[in-house]
C-alpha cells in the first residue's frame, strides 16, 4: 500500500531525478555555448542534480537558488550544499512553483542568470485522473474552452506551463533558460514566446535519450534559449541537434506567418499553398475526425458467422441496421496510397447516431435487438470518463454527421510517422466509417476521392505538410495541420483545378451546399465552374 502511494506521488510530481552524468553533460554543452552565469536557479530542483552540476561547471557563480515541493529532496540538497561548503551562496527551500513570487525572487539575483532544470513530465489530464491539485490555478492559458476543453485539446503539460511562465519572467533579464523536457513541450513553449513577441535570442534543442536517462519512451530534449539583452534582434529560429554531443545542427525549426514550422525551406517553397489561418472553410472540403465512442468493447465488432463478436469477446446477435464497416489507423496506413481496397474489411462499428445529440430512443423501434444489446451494456457507456457524453442521449457517440455516411472518403492516419493515405469506398453497400485515430475528406464519388488522394500525394502537398509536421510528436498529424493546405490552389497548381471544381460541385452533398456561386478566384487563377465535364485525369489548365 505504502509503495503504491509512493509511486502515485512520484507520478503526480513527475519525480524522476536527472542522472549526474546527464547533468554534467548539460552543463558542458551550456559552457560550450558561452553561458557564464553569476546566478543559478533550479525551480523544481529535487535533490539538486542540475544545480550542483552547474556549481561545478561554471566559475564565478555568486548565488544559487533551488526550490522543490518535496521537503525530503530539499533537505538532501541542503545537506549536500553544507558538505560542499557552499552554504553561503546556495539557498535550497521547500515550496511550490505555483505559489512562489518568482518575479520578486529573480529580481534579487545578479545577472546573467541561468535557469536550469527538469520540470515534472506530467500532464493536466494525468493529474486530473489522480485527483491531484499540483496544477497552476489558472490553467486555461491557451484560451481553450468549451468543446476543445472537453475533447481533451485543453490538456497540457505542466512543464509547458512552467516554461512559458519562466520565458515571460526572464525575457527582460540577461538570462539563459536550459530545460530538459519533452520535445513537443519545448516547441510549444518557444512558439508561445515567439508569438507573444518575447525577447528570445539564440535557441537550440539537443535531443536527449529519454528512454536511457529516465525510462520514458518520449522524444525529449535539452532546450536552451538566450533571453533579454541582445535577444531582441534574433529571428524566431531554433537549431536542432541530434544529441548533446553533436557539434553541428541537423536542422532548424522556426516561426513564421503564425505557424510553428518544422522545415523552413519547405515552407518557403510552398507557402503559396498554405491556407490563411483566417480562411473560414476548406473550400468545399473540411477535414473531419473519425467517430469517437470510448467504448470499443461494445461498439467494435468483428463478423462471425451470421453474427458478430464484440470487443469484449461476446457473440452478438443484432440487426445489421446500425452496423457499418470500419477502418482504423493501422488499416489506413496499410492502404496502398490512392488505391485502397475495401475488400479485406473485417471490422465493424455500431453507429448509434447520425448526428451529435440525435435522440437514440428510436433504436428501440427500428432495431430492437440492437437496443437490447445496448441497454444490457449501459454500464460500459456510463463508465466513459469524458465529459463530452454528459447530458447526451444514452449510447451517444462523437464526431458523427452527414460526412460520416459519405460513400467515398480520403482517409489519413493521425498516428503514423508518414502521410498514410487511403481511398475508402463503400463495402457491402454501406459507407465505411473511420475511428477517431483517422481523419478524412468526405466525397460523393470515387473519381472525386481519387483526385483528392492524388493531389494529397503530390510533391507540393507532401512538402507543405512536411513543413508543418513534427514527426516525433505522439500524434503528428492533426486536423488543424491538414486544414492548412489549400486544396483548391493545389489543384490549380497541378492543372487539376477545373476537374476538382466540377467533381466537387457534383459531390459534396455530404458536406452541405455545393459550390454555390461558382469557384472563387484565388491568386493562382482558377475560374468559373465549366459548363461541361472537363477531361478527367489531369492536363494543363487553359485560360
Ligand atoms: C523531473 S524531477 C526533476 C528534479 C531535478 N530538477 C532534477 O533534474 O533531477 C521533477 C521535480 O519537480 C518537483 N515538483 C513537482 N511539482 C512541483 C511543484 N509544484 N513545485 C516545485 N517542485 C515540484 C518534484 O518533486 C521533482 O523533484
Amino acid at each position: 500500500m505504502g509503495r503504491r502511494r509512493d509511486s502515485r506521488t512520484k507520478v503526480e510530481l513527475g519525480d524522476f531525478q536527472t542522472p549526474p552524468e546527464l547533468a554534467a553533460e548539460v552543463c558542458r554543452v551550456l559552457a560550450g555555448r558561452g553561458v557564464a552565469p553569476r546566478s543559478i536557479v533550479e525551480p523544481t530542483c529535487g535533490t539538486g542534480g542540475l544545480l550542483v552540476a552547474a556549481l561545478d561547471g561554471f566559475r564565478g557563480v555568486e548565488r544559487a537558488l533551488g526550490v522543490d515541493i518535496n521537503g525530503a529532496h530539499v533537505q538532501a540538497l541542503q545537506r549536500q550544499v553544507r558538505a560542499r561548503g557552499d552554504g553561503d551562496r546556495v539557498t535550497a527551500e521547500q515550496g511550490s512553483f505555483f505559489e512562489l513570487d518568482w518575479e520578486a525572487r529573480l529580481a534579487e539575483l545578479p545577472g546573467p542568470i541561468l535557469v536550469i532544470g527538469n520540470p515534472p513530465w506530467v500532464t493536466s489530464a494525468d493529474l486530473g485522473q489522480l485527483g491531484s491539485a499540483n496544477l497552476p490555478r489558472k490553467s486555461n492559458f491557451h484560451g481553450r474552452a468549451g468543446i476543445e476543453a472537453r475533447t481533451g485539446k485543453s490538456n497540457f503539460d505542466i512543464s509547458e506551463w512552467m516554461l512559458i511562465q519562466l520565458l515571460g519572467w526572464l525575457e527582460r533579464r540577461d538570462a539563459t533558460l536550459a530545460m530538459l523536457c519533452k520535445s513537443a513541450v519545448a516547441r510549444k513553449a518557444l512558439a508561445f514566446g515567439w508569438q507573444a513577441g518575447y525577447r528570445i535570442g539564440d535557441a537550440a534543442m539537443y535531443r536527449v535519450d529519454a528512454e536511457r536517462c529516465f525510462g520514458a519512451s518520449v522524444d525529449a530534449c535539452l532546450l536552451v534559449c538566450a533571453l533579454g539583452g541582445a535577444a531582441e534582434a534574433a529571428a524566431p529560429r531554433c537549431r536542432t541537434y541530434e544529441s548533446l554531443a553533436s557539434e553541428r545542427p541537423r536542422g532548424a525549426l522556426g516561426y513564421q506567418d503564425g505557424y510553428l514550422l518544422a522545415d523552413l525551406e519547405k515552407y518557403e517553397r510552398w507557402k503559396v499553398l498554405a491556407r490563411e489561418s483566417s480562411y473560414p472553410q476548406q473550400y468545399p472540403y473540411q477535414w473531419r475526425s473519425g467517430i469517437k465512442h470510448d467504448c470499443a468493447a461494445v461498439m467494435e465488432l468483428r463478423r462471425e458467422g451470421a453474427g458478430y463478436r464484440n470487443g469484449a469477446g461476446e457473440v452478438v446477435e443484432i440487426e445489421d441496421e446500425l452496423v457499418y464497416p470500419m477502418l482504423k489507423s493501422s488499416d489506413v496506413a496499410r492502404g496502398d496510397g490512392a488505391h485502397g481496397d475495401a475488400a479485406e474489411l473485417t471490422r465493424f462499428m455500431l453507429v448509434t447516431q447520425r448526428s451529435v445529440k440525435e435522440d437514440t430512443a428510436g433504436i428501440e423501434r427500428t432495431a430492437p435487438r440492437t437496443w437490447r444489446y445496448l441497454v444490457e451494456r449501459r454500464a460500459s457507456f456510463e463508465r466513459r470518463a469524458s465529459s463530452i457524453y454528459r447530458g447526451k442521449p444514452p449510447f451517444s457517440i462523437f464526431g458523427v454527421g452527414a460526412y460520416t455516411f459519405a460513400p467515398w472518403k480520403v482517409a489519413i492516419s493521425g498516428l503514423y510517422k508518414k502521410l498514410a493515405l487511403r481511398v475508402v469506398g463503400p463495402h457491402g453497400g454501406k459507407p465505411v466509417v473511420l475511428d477517431d485515430t483517422c481523419y478524412f475528406l468526405a466525397c460523393e464519388s470515387e473519381a472525386e476521392a481519387r483526385l483528392l488522394a492524388e493531389l494529397l500525394a503530390s510533391e507540393p502537398a507532401r512538402e507543405l505538410y512536411g513543413a508543418f509536421v513534427f514527426w516525433d510528436a505522439k500524434r503528428p498529424i492533426t486536423t488543424e495541420i491538414l486544414r492548412r493546405l489549400d486544396l483548391r490552389r493545389l489543384a490549380e497548381l497541378l492543372g487539376r483545378g477545373r476537374e476538382l471544381a466540377w467533381l466537387s460541385a457534383r459531390g459534396c452533398g455530404a458536406e452541405g451546399p455545393a459550390l454555390g456561386g461558382g469557384a472563387e478566384h484565388g491568386p493562382l487563377g482558377g475560374g468559373p465552374e465549366p459548363a461541361s465535364a472537363p477531361a478527367l485525369g489531369g492536363g494543363v489548365e487553359r485560360g
